[in-house]
């Protein structure tokens, strides 16, 4: 299974993806490349280390969405790596029909709570302030929904009563890291 990643940032996910390919622990799947919508994305450094092509795609013109120009050059450069699946890892953006109908039902999108709850922006600071006491992370099919489409697997994290944002934020990644590496995994031996 033919996997491409899209991020904007820190690309821990990416990471977590990329080592458990290198740990013989991602079942059929292959990451054949790493997309990012930011040209100074810490993401981009995975790409040497990994030996997998790592490439910044202009998403101009517009800021928060992927439309128009943009979305075609993503559309083209996402569909010559011949994807059997696209795992959105932290790629903040809002994807439209354009990127939606080319990978349809191929996309899968990586968010930090437990959706429905908090879905949008934030959602680890959504869920603090909130004050709930399980949170975690979801992963799931992406539709013109934005974070609304079937959920796909998902894990828990306890709130304790000293936890910080800070400290909150750090044991959700740390679910994140073991939650997607392991959909992938699953999804690619057709058991997720
Ligand atoms: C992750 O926590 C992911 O769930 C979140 O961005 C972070 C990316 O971290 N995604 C969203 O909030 C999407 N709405 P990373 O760049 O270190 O993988």
């Amino acid at each position: 299974m033919r996997v491409v990643i899209l991020g904007s940032g820190r690309g821990s996910n990416a990471e977590a993806i990329l080592a458990a390919e290198k740990a013989g622990q991602l079942g059929r799947a292959h990451v054949v490349a790493l997309f990012t919508d930011r040209a100074d994305a810490p993401m981009l450094a995975l790409g040497p280390r990994f030996g997998v092509p790592a490439t910044f795609v202009d998403p101009a013109p517009f800021k928060t969405k992927l439309e128009g120009e943009g979305e075609a050059r993503f559309i083209a450069a996402v569909s010559a790596a011949q994807p059997d699946l696209v795992v959105l890892a932290g790629f903040m953006r809002v994807i439209k029909p354009g990127f939606l109908n080319a990978f349809a039902g191929r996309i899968i999108n990586l968010h930090p709570s437990l959706l429905p709850s908090f879905p949008g922006l934030d959602g680890i600071g959504q869920a603090f302030r909130r004050g709930v006491k399980i949170t975690g992370c979801t992963v799931h099919g992406v539709t013109a929904e934005v974070d609304g489409g079937p959920i796909i697997d998902q894990a828990t994290v306890r709130v304790e009563p000293g936890d910080t944002l800070e400290s909150l934020a750090t044991k959700v990644h740390a679910a994140e890291h073991a939650l997607l590496p392991a959909t992938i995994a699953r999804l690619s031996v057709g058991s997720a």
